[in-house]
């Protein structure tokens, strides 16, 4: 690996993976962020790691459905290995307006393949795509999904990234475009966008508005510390086998009204809501407010992470109570970043989708 490009690089997952690559890892060559800077694009996730590393990172503003900038930045710094995070990764938003989940994620992953191809001439060409678990559906009370869990996508979300996966196993099956894949359970941690649960409740709480828990608040996801997630990759792209699609989980399954009543209690210790007087005398649990349910809402997903785990050694770092301990930290000391993303292009978003609460 030389010249890395990382779409979706000013997103959540993609920032926090740049930062790995560059500060825990053995990589000395560059990396090129190509994003379109949607409301969920933000440069100043990666804002030290650009003054630091000057030399070796670059951004380029791009669409990822644009066939002639993928390739002309593909030529320009010589790209010999492709991440593929940028999409649209909402479920509440791919319900309200699925056209851009399409555009991107199913049309921008076909884009990347085919320009792909024509660089995968060069030694050790290599193309990974970030996928998630989602995209095989549904599981009830028991069972988990395997890599060879058949897919039955149930959101726009889901069936959009699903696609993706489709296309990107049949570039390497058809042409031989040396590609691997990883689906991921639920990423939690710094830097992700507050229409997400975990910090959606961290910075409602802190500001004294309601904690909306979609039904009964008994749906369960599999939560993994974002740069656990990071390292899986890494590992893939330094040892995975060509064409192999890999699980990523944490194996910590945990029903939302659990975690909304951890953030409450770590909240409490933190920054107690005695002395915080948004919360006008209520408690951070007081907050919490059952809405109506999410249409088609995935009951539970859990996620079988074996292969990963036997076949490359990748263990997760964290466990659930240091990686939410630590994302709780991080939001409350990261008030620039906050305010940040809630001025400028994020500000419509927010006030659009915050006063519906
Ligand atoms: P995110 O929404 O935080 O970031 C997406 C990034 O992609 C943004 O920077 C955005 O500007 C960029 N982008 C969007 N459309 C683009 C386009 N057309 N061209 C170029 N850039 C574009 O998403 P995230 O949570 O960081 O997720 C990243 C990837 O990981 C996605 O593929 C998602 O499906 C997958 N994933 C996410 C999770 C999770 O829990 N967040 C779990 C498993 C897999
Ligand atoms: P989310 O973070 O949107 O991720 P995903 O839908 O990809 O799993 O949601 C995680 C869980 O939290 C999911 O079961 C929906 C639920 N949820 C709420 O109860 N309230 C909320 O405001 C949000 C955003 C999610």
């Amino acid at each position: 690996m030389k010249n890395l490009m990382v779409t979706g690089g000013a997103g959540f997952i993609g920032s926090n993976f740049i930062r790995y690559a560059f500060e825990k890892t053995e990589f000395r060559g560059k990396i090129i962020n190509y994003d379109k800077l949607t409301y969920a694009g933000n440069l100043s996730n990666l804002r030290d790691i650009g003054e630091k590393y000057r030399s070796r990172y670059f951004f380029v503003k791009g669409d990822v459905c644009d066939f002639k900038k993928v390739s002309e930045t593909f030529k320009k710094f010589d790209i010999d290995t492709v991440v593929h995070f940028a999409a649209e990764s909402h479920v509440d938003r791919s319900i309200l307006g699925p056209e851009e989940f399409i555009k991107t994620n199913i049309e921008g992953t076909f884009i990347l393949l085919k320009a792909s191809l024509k660089e995968s001439f060069k030694k050790n060409f290599r193309f990974h795509h970030i996928s998630t678990d989602e995209v095989y559906g549904s599981l009830g009370k028991s069972g988990y999904f395997y890599e060879y869990t058949p897919y039955a996508p149930r959101s726009p979300y889901s069936a959009s990234k699903a696609s993706s996966d489709h296309l990107a196993r049949a570039y390497y099956h058809t042409y031989g475009l040396p590609v691997t894949i990883s689906n991921c359970s639920n990423n939690y941690g710094p830097y992700q966008f507050p229409e997400k649960l975990i910090p959606l409740i961290i910075l409602n709480a802190l500001e004294g508005k309601s904690l909306p828990i979609y039904g009964d608040g008994k749906n369960v996801r599999d939560w993994l510390y974002v740069e656990d997630h990071c390292s899986a990759i890494w590992k893939i792209l330094k040892e995975g086998k060509i064409g192999e699609t890999y699980n990523i989980g944490g194996e910590c399954e945990q029903k939302n009204i659990d975690i909304v009543k951890k953030i409450c209690m770590r909240l409490e210790e933190r920054m107690p809501s005695k002395k915080n007087l948004k919360l006008k005398g209520k408690r951070y649990i007081d907050l919490i407010k059952f809405i109506k349910d999410r249409p088609g809402h995935d009951r539970r997903y859990a996620i079988n992470c074996d292969k990963i785990k036997k076949e490359l050694k990748w263990k997760p770092a964290y466990n659930f109570e240091s990686g939410l301990e630590y994302t709780i930290d991080w939001y409350i000391k990261n008030e620039e970043w906050i305010k940040n993303i809630k001025t400028g292009k994020y500000k419509k978003w927010i006030s659009e989708n915050y006063s519906k609460r």
